[in-house]
C-alpha cells in the first residue's frame, strides 16, 4: 500500500477517502481535517480561552494535544469520577500528559466536591451509572468554565460518538436532543457556555491512529459501566454498515447537520430558561436537573444510612 501523496510506504488506509497515507502525511491530513471543522463551525477564535474536558482517553488527549500544538489558549479539566482503578488510571494519564507538556490542568473530584462518586451516586439513585455520570460531566464542565471565565468548552467526541448519538436520537425520536445535536452549540444565555466538538468528523479509528503515531499515552480500557451500553450496540451496528459501505457514518452525520437540523431549528421549542434557585445555572424549571439529582441522591443516602444503623 502506497501513500496517496508521496508514494512512500503507507501506514494507514482510509477507505472512506479512497486514500492511504504515510505517517507524516497522515498527521498532516488529520490536523487539516480538524482545522477545517473548527473554521467551518467558527468553534473558537485564536484568542478565546478554551476549557478542554479531558478524560485521559485517546479522543480528549488528541484534542488537547492538537490545541496545544497549535498554540491555542487552553486549559484541561479532568473530573475524577471515583470509578475504581479506571478513574485512577484516567487521572494518572491526564496528569502525566499535562506535566510532560507543561499544560495547565484543573481537577474536580466528584466525591470531594459533591459528596459521592459515580458508583455511590448510581446506588443512591438506583439508576444506571452513565446517566448521573453524563449529567455531572456536562454540568461541571459548564459550571467551571462559567465560574473561571472561559469562552468555550471543547469536548473530544468523535464521528463514531456523533453517529451513535444520532442513531439513538432518531430511533427514539428524541426531537429536543436532535435539535441540540451540533458540533458547535452556541451559548444562548450568560451561564451556558458555548460547547464545541472539533473531532466530530474523525472516526474513532482515525483518532486512535493519530494518538498512536504521535506517541500519546492514553487509557485504553473502557469505563467498566459501558459494558452493554446502548451506545455500544449502535456503534457496532454502524461499524458493520461502514465496513460494507465506507463513508456511511460521515454521510449520516453530515447530511443531518447540513440538511435536516436546520429545518428542525425553526420547530425547536423556545425554552423559557431561568436561573436554578440552588446553583444559578440555566434551567427550564425551578431547580436544574443536576441539583435535583443530587438532592435526591443525598436524601436517599441519608435515609438508607439511618435504616442501616
Ligand atoms: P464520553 O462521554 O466518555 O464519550 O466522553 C466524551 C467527552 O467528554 C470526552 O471526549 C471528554 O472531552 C469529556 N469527558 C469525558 N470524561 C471526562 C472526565 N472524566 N473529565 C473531563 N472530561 C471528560
Ligand atoms: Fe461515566 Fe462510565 S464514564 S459511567
Ligand atoms: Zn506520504
Ligand atoms: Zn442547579
Amino acid at each position: 500500500m502506497r501513500c496517496t501523496k508521496c508514494k512512500g510506504t503507507a501506514s494507514i488506509e482510509l477507505r472512506r477517502h479512497h486514500s492511504a497515507f504515510c505517517k507524516p502525511h497522515y498527521l498532516e491530513f488529520f490536523d487539516r481535517q480538524v482545522e477545517r471543522a473548527i473554521r467551518r463551525h467558527k468553534m473558537f477564535a485564536p484568542d478565546d480561552h478554551i476549557l478542554v474536558g479531558v478524560s485521559g482517553g485517546k479522543d480528549s488527549l488528541t484534542l488537547w494535544d492538537y490545541l496545544l500544538r497549535n498554540e491555542y489558549n487552553c486549559t484541561g479539566l479532568h473530573i475524577h469520577l471515583g470509578i475504581g482503578d479506571y478513574s485512577d488510571n484516567s487521572f494518572d494519564r491526564t496528569a502525566s500528559f499535562a506535566r510532560e507538556r507543561e499544560a495547565s490542568l484543573i481537577t474536580v473530584d466528584l466525591a470531594e466536591s459533591y459528596g459521592m462518586g459515580v458508583p455511590e451516586l448510581s446506588n443512591a439513585l438506583r439508576r444506571v451509572p452513565c446517566s448521573g455520570c453524563g449529567l455531572s460531566k456536562r454540568y461541571i464542565l459548564n459550571k467551571e468554565a462559567f465560574d473561571r471565565g472561559f469562552d468555550v468548552v471543547a469536548m473530544g467526541h468523535n464521528l463514531d460518538d456523533e453517529a451513535a448519538t444520532l442513531m439513538g436520537n432518531v430511533l427514539h425520536w428524541e426531537v429536543g436532543s436532535l435539535a441540540r445535536q451540533q458540533p458547535a452549540l452556541p451559548s444562548n444565555r450568560d451561564t451556558l457556555i458555548k460547547r464545541v466538538k472539533p473531532l466530530y468528523t474523525m472516526t474513532e479509528r482515525e483518532v486512535a491512529a493519530n494518538a498512536i503515531l504521535r506517541g500519546i499515552d492514553y487509557v485504553e480500557e473502557e469505563c467498566p459501566n459501558s459494558v452493554g451500553a446502548r451506545s455500544i450496540v449502535y456503534k457496532n451496528a454502524l461499524d458493520d454498515i461502514e465496513a460494507k459501505s465506507p463513508g456511511t457514518k460521515h454521510g449520516f452525520v453530515s447530511t443531518f447537520l447540513d440538511r435536516i437540523r436546520p429545518v428542525m431549528e425553526t420547530s425547536q421549542e423556545d425554552f423559557d430558561l431561568r436561573e436554578c434557585t440552588i446553583c444559578g445555572q440555566a434551567t427550564t424549571g425551578e431547580v436544574c436537573a443536576f441539583c435535583r439529582m443530587w438532592q435526591q441522591a443525598r436524601a436517599k443516602k441519608e435515609k438508607s444510612s439511618k435504616t442501616h444503623g
